[in-house]
């Protein structure tokens, strides 16, 4: 996988273009997901190995994406805690016991992840195998303040109000939480890659809710002793926050292989202040594939033209793909990618 356009540029290696994935690209927005799942429940489909794979498998076979991502959720290392999780179609994810006190947090348990989320060490084993090295698989995991951020309001929020209150008014007790979180996500991590993950990416997707000492308290200290823990030897490590357009200097403080950035930031700039050796994913704002083609190939072209200067570039969303997105724009968004080359 070495010699793969996207695990090159993860390396901040020259490529003769940019590789393309695009975050939530197995989803609804395909009529071939959506027919798997009207046979199954969310959690079924990410519990049972084969249609996980299946899943994972569609934008490679229809899109024709650089790297495929495991189908699976972010909310799955809280569920093995003890969470009590389910998802409400349309409303999304639930917690039915909150965590927000000490008995909460005690409640928790570090399990073997192997018994817990041995499923998707399965899937992930499945998937390599359906790949056969045609391109890498990208694992992942959510990040501990991310995850804390569920386990705690209980559903997605706004305004992470009952979170934050347990940030200011308890901090000790936050931290023994995102240290648990981290402990699991750690260990769950580096089983997929002892599974054959060739690549990993952490979640931090609602840390922009947070100021920059509390990100650095809550957030960054445990993204960084996660990468810190990774037995990872050549498994490049993406970071991935909404906020990354400002934490970005703190983010690549954790040492990632690559920073995926929100839409906010002008990226060619953004990465002229990083590290050498640190690479940028993103960043088209996903509503560009709501727009007419014209526009969609316009703004594709006009980031690649600025990114042309620079090794270590992968092409993404800020954020994922939207259900109601037309199937062929985002086709064509990925055509228009990989029809742009450059010499290096
Ligand atoms: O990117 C991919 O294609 C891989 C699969 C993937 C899913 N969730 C599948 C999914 C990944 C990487 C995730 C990560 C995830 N899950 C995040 C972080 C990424 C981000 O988007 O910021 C978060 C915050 C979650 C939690 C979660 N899972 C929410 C809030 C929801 C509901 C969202 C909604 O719009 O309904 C989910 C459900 C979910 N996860 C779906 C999929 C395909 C939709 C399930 C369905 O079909 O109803």
């Amino acid at each position: 996988m070495q010699n793969s356009l996207f695990i090159k540029a993860a390396f901040s290696q020259p490529t003769h273009r940019a590789p393309v994935w695009l975050m939530r690209q197995a989803g609804r927005y395909m009529k071939q997901y959506l027919a798997i799942k009207e046979k199954y429940t969310f959690l079924e489909m990410c519990r049972t190995p084969e249609i996980a794979a299946d899943i994972t498998m569609l934008p490679v076979d229809l899109i024709g994406i650089d790297a495929a991502i495991m189908f699976s959720d972010i909310l799955v290392t809280a569920e093995a805690m003890g969470g009590k999780l389910r998802f409400e179609n349309g409303v999304g994810p639930r917690f039915d016991n909150p965590v927000r006190d000490k008995a909460g947090v005690d409640a928790l348990i570090v399990p073997e992840v192997s018994d817990k989320l041995g499923y998707v060490a399965d899937m992930i084993r499945i998937v390599k195998e359906r790949l056969n090295g045609r391109i890498p698989l990208i694992g992942f995991a959510g990040a501990p303040f991310t995850v804390m951020s569920y386990l705690v309001e209980g559903k997605s929020s706004r305004d992470f109000k009952i979170t934050k209150q347990l940030l200011h008014n308890e901090p000790k007790l936050a931290h023994e939480l995102l240290s648990k979180i981290a402990r699991v996500t750690t260990d769950y991590l580096n089983m997929q890659i002892a599974a054959g993950a060739d690549a990993l990416q952490l979640f931090d997707s609602w840390a922009e809710a947070l100021s920059w000492d509390d990100y650095r308290e809550f957030a960054h200290d445990y993204v960084a002793q996660i990468i810190a823990g990774l037995d990872r030897k050549d498994v490049p490590i993406i970071s991935f926050c909404k906020g990354s357009s400002v934490f970005a200097p703190l983010m690549a403080e954790a040492k990632p292989d690559v920073i995926s950035v929100d839409w906010n930031a002008n990226l060619a700039t953004l990465k002229k202040t990083l590290p050498a050796g640190i690479a940028v994913q993103g960043n088209l704002d996903p509503h560009i594939l709501y727009a007419d083609k014209k526009v969609i190939t316009e703004r594709i072209h006009r980031l690649l033209d600025s990114m042309k200067e620079e090794n270590g570039f992968i092409f993404n969303l800020g954020h994922g793909i939207m259900p109601d997105m037309p199937f062929d724009h985002i086709r064509h968004a990925v055509e228009t990618v990989k029809e742009y080359t450059w010499e290096k």
